[in-house]
């Protein structure tokens, strides 16, 4: 290799902060932020989540206040996740008008929906008392037992409408079920919620960092088991482009790549294939390494936090679900 030092060099654009920031490539941005939130019925207090420091189980009126302070340090948009308080094989909570997601997202929507894009994460894992992402297709805790794929889609279909009546304005599933994105499309406009839009959950990966997550949400599988007969398996990247391709066909909105940062790979790919927004999801156990690493004085937070979003954005992403955003907005407010 020739080199043309000592005509060339590099360190010159790096010499004062000013000129690096004129000259940054990826800027990070609190109005790409998504914060997952997530609401619980039967509390009176909002409960902490042990392995998501910082994180709430919330009450609607935490949750209202929570999203309100959100709203005014600039957050643009939020997903809720709800907690239950009676779970059953089909996870019906997920679509009763008086569910606990239901009535939040009904606050939500009259409080901050004129400033914030209140979404709702679409899905039956918090609701199902075995805790898979759609109905069974026999005995729970069985080997040969599989989730029903088709039979989900008119569930996830009813869910969508519940959430759409309640006032969310964009619905996110995250189930992996094949043609969840058409089924929701299709009830949607049905019902006549034509302007609702779908972020959907594409390129989701059977990951061990989805932990903390489900200790938030009470949704570990019943007697063990996983989620790899729906959700992708990490050793493929083209693959997330079928189901990234699918999506689009069925009218997703945008689409989402999760978990973020040991996937920057597909995130980039999938960046460089389509032309709709993208979505990364810095899912619960990357916060939790994050924030467990930190608080051994192992690593500085706030550097190590910024140069995790910053590498999401970089490899491609436009938004980004995490619950890094309100530490966010409130050190760039
Ligand atoms: C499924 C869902 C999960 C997450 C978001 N939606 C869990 C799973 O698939 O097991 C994980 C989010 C996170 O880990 O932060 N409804």
């Amino acid at each position: 290799m020739t080199s043309n030092f000592p005509v060339v060099r590099p360190r010159r654009l790096r010499t004062s902060s000013s000129l690096r920031d004129l000259v940054a490539e990826t800027q990070l941005d609190v109005r790409h932020l998504i914060a997952p939130l997530f609401v619980r019925e039967g509390i009176s207090e909002p409960q902490p989540i042990a392995s998501l420091p910082g994180v709430m189980q919330h009450t609607r009126a935490s949750l209202l206040e929570e999203v309100r302070h959100l709203a005014d340090l600039g957050v643009r948009a939020m997903i809720l996740f709800g907690v239950p308080a009676s779970k059953d094989p089909q996870g019906s909570e997920a679509w009763n008008p008086n569910g606990i997601a239901q009535l939040a997202l009904r606050d939500l929507a009259d409080a901050v929906g004129d400033r914030m894009v209140i979404m709702s994460d679409l899905c039956v894992d918090e609701y199902t008392d075995h805790g898979h992402c759609g109905i069974l297709d026999g005995p729970a805790g069985d080997p040969r037992t599989s989730v029903d794929n088709d039979a989900t889609l008119d569930i996830y279909g009813r869910i969508a409408v519940a959430q759409a009546n309640a006032g969310a304005a964009m619905v996110a599933p995250s189930g992996m079920m094949d043609g969840q994105v058409g089924a929701i499309r299709a009830a949607l406009d049905n019902a006549g919620h034509r302007n609702v839009g779908i972020l959907a959950y594409s390129a989701k990966y059977a990951s061990g960092l989805y932990g903390p997550f489900r200790d938030a949400v009470d949704c570990a599988i019943r007697g063990g088991g996983d989620r790899k007969a729906y959700q992708q398996d990490w050793r493929n990247a083209r693959e997330a482009l079928v189901e990234v391709e699918a999506d689009l066909a069925e009218g997703a909105d945008m689409v989402m790549v999760k978990p973020a940062l040991a996937y920057l790979d597909i995130i980039a790919k999938v960046r460089a294939s389509v032309n709709v927004p993208l979505a990364a999801y810095h899912v619960s156990g990357e916060y939790s390494m994050l924030k467990a690493a930190a608080a051994n004085g192992w690593i500085d937070h706030d550097v190590v936090a910024t140069e995790h979003l910053t590498a999401i954005k970089r490899a491609g992403a436009d938004v980004i679900l995490t619950y890094l955003t309100r530490w966010f907005a409130e050190a760039n407010a």
